[in-house]
């Protein structure tokens, strides 16, 4: 067995390299051709129903607006009633033809339920779900005093587009809709201070990968994974003394969302936004152990501006 399993080690990367050599070239012909014709073709969201969670700010503030100059139909959904409210004004004034606003809070799942109901009672149907709320905290995982402070982070970010997905899904389907994931390069990149966002952002990213497949065609599912977006996530200052020396590296919430409801349209399986970010990938596969020693070269960066200005 062990003889086995040790030959098949051997010839198994080879035939793969062979078969890679062959099968790439007309494999990215034809993905580029798809491209071009989802491009020229791409979904008319007009009157359709879209529901963001996450709605009251940064990124999904700005996917409401993009959706609205679309034409489309809106359920927004945060927990600042007074925030949501100012946004579908924004996005009645933008063009959506009709805008409901339900404050809840994504990590309870009664509370998925009511706003998925609420929506599809409202407008009677429902074609697209962005699932965008989040929050972040950061810290060394050794300087964590108390362990269950990070669970809001699993229960918000994961658990909460779940919960959304799991009775937004009977209702997609009818209509052949799409999941837009707001996941993160943090769910493949190891950056340091991140690592329960991280993990709940790579935990997003499994899971809906798994559920393309279980889908099929019958709901579309965009995972985005944006790198540095200058949002109120990023802008406040616990974060931006983090990651101070990167901030310049950054995109702007409306150029993402824009990118993002595109890509959606187009029928996209992933995003990457700035798009360049999507190079981390490849060393992520070929060279692992560079990315870790990048990272950390950032996070000794940090710590000597931090005891620079202390
Ligand atoms: N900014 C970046 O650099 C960046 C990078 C990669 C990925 N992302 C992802 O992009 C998405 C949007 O983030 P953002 O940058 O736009 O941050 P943001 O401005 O802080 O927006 C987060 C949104 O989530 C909502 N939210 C948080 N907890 C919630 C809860 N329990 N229930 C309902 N809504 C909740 C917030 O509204 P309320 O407070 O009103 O509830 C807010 O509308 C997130 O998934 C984030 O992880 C951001």
């Amino acid at each position: 067995m062990d003889f086995s399993h040790k030959l098949i080690s051997i010839i198994f990367p080879v035939l793969t390299i062979l078969f890679l050599v062959f099968f790439m070239p007309p494999y990215l012909i034809f993905k580029l051709i798809s491209y071009i014709f989802r491009s020229f073709f791409p979904e008319d969201v007009a009157g359709k129903v879209v529901l963001i969670t996450g709605a009251s700010s940064g990124i999904g503030e700005h996917l409401a607006y993009e959706y609205a100059r679309k034409g489309a139909r809106l359920a927004l959904v945060a927990r600042r009633e007074d925030r949501l409210t100012e946004v579908a004004d924004e996005a009645r004034r933008l063009g959506s033809p009709d805008v409901l606003i339900i404050p809840a809070d994504v990590s309870k799942p009664e509370h998925c339920k009511t706003f998925v109901d609420q929506a599809v009672n409202y407008f009677g149907r429902l074609d697209h779900l962005v699932s965008n709320a989040a929050v972040i905290q950061l810290s060394m995982f050794e300087d964590v005093t108390r362990i269950s402070d990070f669970q809001r982070i699993m229960s918000t970010n994961f658990w909460g587009s779940v919960y959304g997905a799991h009775f937004a899904v009977p209702h997609l389907r009818k209509n052949k809709g799409k999941i837009i994931v707001m996941a993160s390069i943090a769910g493949f990149l190891p950056l340091p201070k991140h690592c329960f966002y991280s993990a709940a952002k790579a935990a997003l990213i499994s899971f809906y990968e798994a559920l393309r497949v279980e889908f099929g065609s019958d709901i579309g599912i965009t995972i985005v994974t944006p790198g540095l977006i200058y949002t109120d996530m990023v802008l406040q200052k616990s974060y931006s003394s983090e990651v101070q020396t990167s901030l310049v590296l950054g995109q702007t919430a409306e150029g993402c969302a824009k990118s993002i409801v595109r890509s959606a349209c187009r029928g996209d399986a992933y995003l990457t936004e700035p798009f360049w970010y999507r190079t981390f990938w490849l060393f992520k596969m070929l060279c692992p152990d560079l990315l870790d020693s990048l990272c950390l070269l950032s996070l000794i960066r940090r710590h000597r501006s931090a005891n620079k200005t202390s």
